[in-house]
């Protein structure tokens, strides 16, 4: 498949990614009336201006956890500084940094992770190889930095694949079962240790690292919280309900202050074949046709309408907890965190140890959640503490955000809003349906509770110092201008191709707070166009569109990777940054651009040591196999011919970025 269709997005990034669920009808049909009518106001841009004009001044907020991402604090060093690069062209093969900078790969798709791993070679595909090497299409990326600074561990999402260009058409039912079998072992999830001679030199992957791991598409999991052992999660395979197999479209995630990786299971319906018609089968998007992926056709689990199996697909989409210390720990699904098209999750944790994730839906029209945990956060490396943390996911009340266009008095704002319990104290918040019912089918609840519909949340993170939260709401071409599909305060423009960035600031700053009060940061666009709006800069700035993972440096600015190129706003997808504080908040600076057909994922910015990881998600995936059309990473200097056997097609990868020495 070829092609833009959905807004700004390669048809084969839809197909692949969400089943083309922009195509297809509303899985929302919740009849909860707009915004629009709620608040009976629509933004412009001088509206935005003159509300988000005061919230430069943000105050200092008392949270417990400091700089997540910080690498080696050195002293003497600057923080990254560049000259922001132009917008690059959607059909430039390159990786475009900025001047004094240069780009490394430090792992690609197939690469050997263990010392046993055979060399990779796509023109034969083995599942056994792929479970050895480093898996395809890398989404969200940490670098955890060791103490000494000399040793890391890389942690890196395998959201899905692109059979088309990573693989051969086979042509006997053995080849077909193997690629099957081999594109289930390149999804999930890898931790890989990394080395560095220096905190200034370049991060190098060890092969046989003690503690490198691949999970994929079939490593067992353990189920905890509510829902976990009951009825609705048990299957023929797995009569308990609390041991499942694998995990996919691995989106993306967050760390948390214990250690530990949460990975969000996004699109999980297009590897399965569903009846629609089961209870949450038209709610998540299942069909009964033929997977995307196929893989039914190697394991029964992936067909729901196999006697014993129609809960299989009840068993994904939720947030995921990974101990990369720990190379033996069985991962783990946190069913009390609900069951969506999880983007992510990322916590913040407040001077009392209360722990809150925040999760969006990336669906469409779909919601923004909350999750507090019941047991707090206990500070110190004793192994009591941590048994206690790894626990805190397993328990605690499930919200999801009404935001309002009534503004406050007392306060810079747009709006305010409230997080609805869904279950609150170990009970259902929700008439006629279980805690378990919940959990599982936690669209169908949030749909009771008349949530707000939003325009697809990718990241949502708490910001580490202020604690403002920052919500990407990616794009949505669906969102109309008139009924309940018009757009609303939180979500302003109708036919929203290029998205915004919305950020909370909870009543009296606690984590757990009932109510807020909500700002725009920017609504993305073209500098020129009076449809877009970067919180109150009016200076030169870069266009920028489809705002999806987001990061923070030391210094508290933000960070924002798209995903959306090519549009008519920025051509290929890249990584920005934008200071929130002070006189420079809003100024939008592109630092990278991304090859052609990619998708920015990452980031991690560890500007004290001028290093800046992405990951490069899916490179070149309008192609096919006989015509590639990237050669990223590997690309051969001009004048040179590959060496005979290399292969030349695009390889997902995850890259450095640092300065020039
Ligand atoms: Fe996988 Fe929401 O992007
Ligand atoms: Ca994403
Ligand atoms: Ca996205």
């Amino acid at each position: 498949m070829t092609g833009r269709t959905h807004g700004n997005r390669s048809a084969v990034t839809c197909h692949l990614k969400c089943d083309s669920q922009c195509a297809r009808p509303d899985p929302n049909t919740s009849t909860e009336p707009s915004f629009a009518e709620i608040a009976g106001r629509q933004l412009t841009r001088r509206a935005l201006l003159a509300g988000a004009g005061g919230v430069a001044a943000a105050s200092a907020l008392p949270l417990a956890w400091p700089q997540a991402a910080a690498a080696t604090p050195r002293r003497g060093t600057k923080p990254l500084a560049f000259t922001p690069i132009e917008s690059v062209g959607d059909d430039v093969d390159a990786m475009v940094v900025p001047t004094g900078y240069e780009w490394t790969p430090i792992l690609r798709w197939g690469d050997p992770l263990f010392n046993r791993s055979p060399r990779f070679d796509p023109s034969r595909p083995n599942a056994r190889a792929q479970e050895l090497q480093f898996g395809y299409n890398n989404d969200y990326l940490d670098i955890l930095v060791e103490r000494g600074g000399r040793r890391a561990l890389l942690c890196c999402n395998h959201e899905y694949t692109n059979r088309a260009i990573m693989f051969p058409p086979t042509s006997t039912a053995e080849q077909e079962a193997e690629v099957l079998r081999a594109l289930i072992a390149a999804h999930g999830f890898s931790v890989v240790e990394l080395e560095r001679h220096a905190p200034t030199r370049p991060w190098r992957y060890i092969r046989g690292g003690r503690r490198n791991r691949r999970i994929t598409a079939d490593t067992p999991f353990r189920l905890t919280g509510p829902a976990a052992g009951t009825a609705l999660l048990k299957t023929v395979a797995d009569p308990t309900g609390r041991r499942s197999l694998g995990t996919f479209g691995n989106c993306s995630g967050g760390t948390t202050p214990w250690g530990t990786i949460l990975s969000g299971e996004e699109n999980f319906h297009g590897y399965f074949v569903a009846d629609p018609d089961a209870r949450g089968g038209k709610r998540y998007g299942m069909t009964n046709k033929p997977s995307v992926y196929g893989w039914e056709k190697v394991d029964a689990r992936f067909d729901a309408t196999n006697p014993g199996y129609a809960n299989e697909p009840n068993r994904m989409g939720y947030i995921v907890e990974i101990d990369p210390y720990d190379p033996d720990s069985t991962p783990r699904k946190h069913t009390a965190m609900g069951r969506l098209k999880h983007e992510g999750a990322n916590v913040r944790v407040d001077r009392d140890g209360t722990v809150v994730a925040y999760m969006g839906d990336d669906e469409r029209f779909e919601y923004l959640y909350k999750f507090v945990a019941k047991r707090k956060y206990r500070e110190g490396g004793s192994a009591a503490a941590r048994r206690h943390n790894l626990e805190i996911l397993t328990e605690g009340n499930l919200y999801v955000a009404r935001f309002s266009g009534q503004q406050r008095e007392d306060n810079d704002n747009l709006g305010t809003g409230e997080w609805v319990p869904l279950v609150f104290d170990g009970r259902s918040m929700i008439p006629g349906m279980s805690v378990a019912e919940v959990l599982v089918f936690t669209r169908e609840a949030a749909d009771a509770v008349k949530a707000t519909p939003m325009d697809r949340c990718e990241d949502v993170q708490p910001h580490p110092t202020t604690g403002r939260v920052y919500v990407a709401c990616t794009n949505n071409v669906q969102r109309g201008t008139a009924g309940k599909a018009a757009p609303d305060a939180p979500n302003p423009r109708g036919l929203n191709k290029d998205g915004h960035v919305i950020e909370i600031t909870e009543d009296r700053n606690r984590a757990d707070a009932a109510t807020f009060a909500w700002n725009l940061l920017l609504v993305c666009g073209k500098p020129e166009d009076a449809g877009t709006y970067f919180a109150g800069w009016d200076g030169p700035v870069a266009p920028i569109s489809c705002p999806d993972n987001l990061a923070f440096d030391s210094e508290g600015n933000l960070w924002v990777a798209t995903d959306g190129a090519p549009s008519a706003i920025s051509k290929a997808d890249g990584l920005f940054k934008v200071p929130l504080a002070g006189p420079e908040r809003g100024h939008v600076q592109q630092f990278l651009a991304v090859p052609i057909d990619a998708e920015t994922c990452g980031p991690v910015i560890h500007d004290r040591d001028g290093s800046v990881f992405v990951a490069v998600q899916h490179p070149g995936e309008d192609g096919s196999w006989a015509a590639q059309r990237s050669h990223f990473p590997d690309y051969v200097p001009v004048g040179m011919r590959p060496e005979p056997g290399d292969w030349r097609g695009p390889r997902p990868t995850v890259v450095q970025v640092t300065k020039q020495r």
